[in-house]
């Protein structure tokens, strides 16, 4: 596997891996029940989107990262939900963005497919995750 691709689809790997952990530690501690299913639901699609990147890396040569992001001490510290969504959805558009940069090295096809799918689904994430704060908040 190319080492360009293979350290992007390992950064992908880790902050979807912090994702997991962070929304693990929301949907346990937020009582709202629209926010505590939003993260939820989250949750069950980054254990996967972890699982189907390892087995990708793996499959094409490369050696999964067993590291997990700093993303999840990042949102913690912020006091505030509406702070912690903001920089949660920043989050989602980061994994985008860098999908992206992994699409330009034109990666194999299979890699390619899950790639487009995963940066479609973040994308939608973004917009969802801001109409349910909004939603949320102004009740
Ligand atoms: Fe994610």
């Amino acid at each position: 596997m190319e080492t360009a691709l293979e350290a992007l689809l390992n950064r992908l790997l880790e902050a979807e891996r912090a994702g997991h952990a962070l929304l693990d530690t929301l949907s346990r501690t937020t009582t709202e029940s629209g926010l505590k299913s939003l993260f939820t639901s989250f949750t069950e699609v980054e254990v996967s989107d972890v699982s189907i990147l390892e087995g990708l890396i793996r499959l094409h040569g490369g050696t999964p990262s067993t590291a997990t992001g700093d993303f999840v001490q990042k949102v913690l510290q912020i006091s505030d939900l509406q702070g912690q969504i903001d920089l949660l959805s920043r989050g989602q558009a980061w994994v985008a963005r860098t999908v992206e940069q992994a699409l330009d090295l034109q990666p194999p096809p299979d890699i390619a497919a899950f790639l487009k799918e995963m940066a479609n689904r973040h994308r939608h994430n973004v917009e969802w995750a801001r109409a349910e704060a909004i939603r949320t908040l102004e009740q």
